[in-house]
């Protein structure tokens, strides 16, 4: 079986989209477990709905990056995953982390990258950027994650119109509903190509 891990920082709408495909049987993976950086966010009361098991990772309880990702390894080894998603993590995971998964850590972003990504655009700020800019057209991207934010190599991108009236909130909106269906694809797709 395919074995996942999901890291999430809040809502975990995403999240929840990998939960019901793999419900739905479109998605054939397990997910070993949640890992967040801080308590009682909706990701936890969805992953304890769902019966899957969480650890709470919190950075600030460490000295450093490293310190924070020898924690995380630790948790990992336990796991061991074939797959890591960050779905709504908001904070950087440690380069050693990275470069003992490497190429098996992708990430969701609410835009088209590689344009609105980096440090600064995450949440309603991508969206007020694309709107600000008067883009047709936005979307979503799922990207290997490397050192820097948002700059790993983009696997696969679903566009969304932006419409006059849009405000960021109905942006983000229509985006999300993309996202929940390109997510659980990728991972698919990438779970079949590294079992062959
Ligand atoms: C999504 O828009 C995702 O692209 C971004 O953070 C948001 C997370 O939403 N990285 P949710 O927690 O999955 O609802």
């Amino acid at each position: 079986m395919n074995t996942i891990v999901v890291f999430a920082s809040g809502s975990g709408s995403n999240f929840q989209a990998i939960i019901d495909a793999i419900e739905n049987k479109t998605l054939e993976a397990q997910i070993a477990g949640l890992i967040s950086n801080k308590e009682q966010i909706r990701a936890i009361e969805r992953a304890k709905k769902a019966g899957i098991p969480v650890r709470v990772i919190n950075p600030s309880d460490y000295r450093g990056p490293e310190e924070f990702g020898i924690a995380l390894l630790r948790q990992l080894h336990l796991w061991n995953p074939s797959l890591i998603v960050l779905a709504g993590y908001m904070v950087k995971v440690p380069d050693q982390v990275i470069s003992e998964y490497r190429n098996q850590i992708i990430n969701i972003h609410p835009s088209l990258l590689p344009k609105y990504g980096g440090r600064g655009y995450f949440g309603k700020k991508v969206h007020k950027a694309v709107l600000e800019a008067g883009e047709k057209v936005s979307g979503c991207s799922v990207h290997f994650v490397d050192e820097n934010y948002d700059e790993g190599p983009v696997i696969a991108r679903r566009q969304v119109p932006v419409l006059e009236e849009d405000t960021p909130d109905s942006l983000a909106e229509r985006v999300l509903a993309e996202e929940h269906k390109l997510l659980p694809e990728v991972i698919a797709k990438l779970l079949s190509e590294s079992e062959n």
